[in-house]
């Protein structure tokens, strides 16, 4: 099926040209292109979507968890646990703050952290005594909400502040609360390939708190204080720009009518495969913001190369966790160490998966994956 592209962020352009036009053409008019109109606005709509008290835009979904991690004071000496089945950019920051990635496990079935590890390595970690356990950073991996009730309870009882890293996940749903107000507070990425994307880097921070939140935005421009040049904190410039709150505001516009087609998409896919191949995990009450969707099966090889020879776009999500990585491995127990994660990285594949495929195209690719397995 030669032109099934992975992500087809051409036919969404195509059905919001005009508004995204005169939506650039305001900002060139207004002149003020950095944390101007646009961007109070589109903080107000992310905020009013999420259901939360404030929305803090940012340049991308790592300084979005890694701003929390500076106005928390995570440094030197302390431990975050983070899943090791994710991307880099959710480790990255906790040595970036300087402090160490304690790795966990994830569920096989619905790639979030596995909690009964992450208390295993918590209570290892404070038996140890090198690290003082601060922080965890849970992700919700393609899109699916980790276990939030049972994470907040454990980050109460243990004393642990919790980040959530929902750069897969902006518009998932969690027992009827929208992604963005699971945790204390949360980071999303509106890099263009997710489920929310601009025409360019960005990324927004979320919460209740009033201090943090206020805090957050000093840390966004440089730690300023009172005015500008009064230095309060050391900070980072993660602004983001007008031209692209801009655009994200149409793109939010058009979002819910995305999540619902994407999820349409997830139920041919489900349909059509689930008695050849493991497809994503279902809970009750739970909506995934289907940031991919991602099949496991023991012969991914052959499915791949069929899949290739069909013209049919694949992805592998991940290859090799993070504990495995050269930068992490020393913060890691080697190989063996996180089964589950090791085994996930060799059987996972993911489909196509956007607003735009017609369930038509869906079912071929599906009968790409059947064939390829018969
Ligand atoms: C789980 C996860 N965390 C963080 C990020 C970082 O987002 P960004 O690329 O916007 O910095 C990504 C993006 O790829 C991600 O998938």
């Amino acid at each position: 099926m030669p032109g099934v592209p992975f992500i087809d962020l051409k036919a969404q352009y195509a059905r919001i040209k005009p508004q995204i036009a005169e939506a650039i053409q305001d900002v060139l008019d207004d002149g003020r292109y950095i944390l101007g109109p646009a961007v109070t606005r589109l903080e107000s709509e992310l905020a009013a979507f999420c259901g939360v008290r404030h929305a803090i835009s940012c340049a991308s979904g790592t300084d979005a968890i890694f701003m929390p991690l500076l106005a928390y004071g995570i440094g030197p000496g302390d431990a975050v646990f983070v899943p090791t089945f994710t991307f880099t950019a959710s480790a990255e920051v906790i040595l970036l703050a300087g402090a160490a990635p304690v790795f966990v496990d994830v569920e096989a079935d619905s790639f979030n952290m596995d909690l009964a590890d992450l208390e295993r390595k918590i209570s290892e970690t404070r038996a140890e005594g090198k690290l003082k356990p601060k922080a965890i950073i849970a992700v919700d991996l393609f899109g699916l909400p980790a276990d939030w009730n049972g994470l907040n309870a454990l980050a109460e009882r243990e004393g642990l502040y919790l980040i959530s890293d929902a750069a897969q996940s902006f518009g998932g749903v969690y027992h009827n609360r929208r992604v963005g107000s699971l945790a204390p507070v949360s980071g999303t990425s509106f890099f263009p390939a997710k489920p929310l994307g601009g025409y360019g880097d960005g990324g927004a921070i979320m919460t209740d708190d009033d201090d943090l939140a206020e805090l957050l935005k000093s840390i966004r421009v440089h730690g300023e204080g009172a005015d500008r040049y009064e230095v309060a904190r050391i900070g980072i410039n993660g602004r983001l720009d007008s031209i692209q709150a801009a655009i994200l505001s149409v793109k939010l516009s058009i979002f819910n009518d995305e999540l619902e087609a994407r999820e349409r998409i997830s139920r041919v896919y489900d349909e059509a495969l689930k008695d050849v191949v493991t497809v994503p995990k279902r809970i009750d009450g739970l909506q995934c913001a289907w940031a991919q969707y991602t099949i496991k099966t023991d012969r991914r090889a052959a499915v791949r190369e069929k899949l290739a020879a069909a013209g049919i776009p694949t992805g592998i999500y991940y290859p090799k966790p993070m504990h495995l990585q050269a930068p992490y491995a020393p913060y890691g127990s080697g190989e063996g160490s996180l089964p589950v994660s090791e085994t996930i990285c060799d059987e996972v594949t993911s489909l196509p998966m956007h607003p735009y495929l017609s369930d038509d195209q869906a079912k071929r690719i599906a009968d790409a994956v059947r064939d390829a397995l018969s």
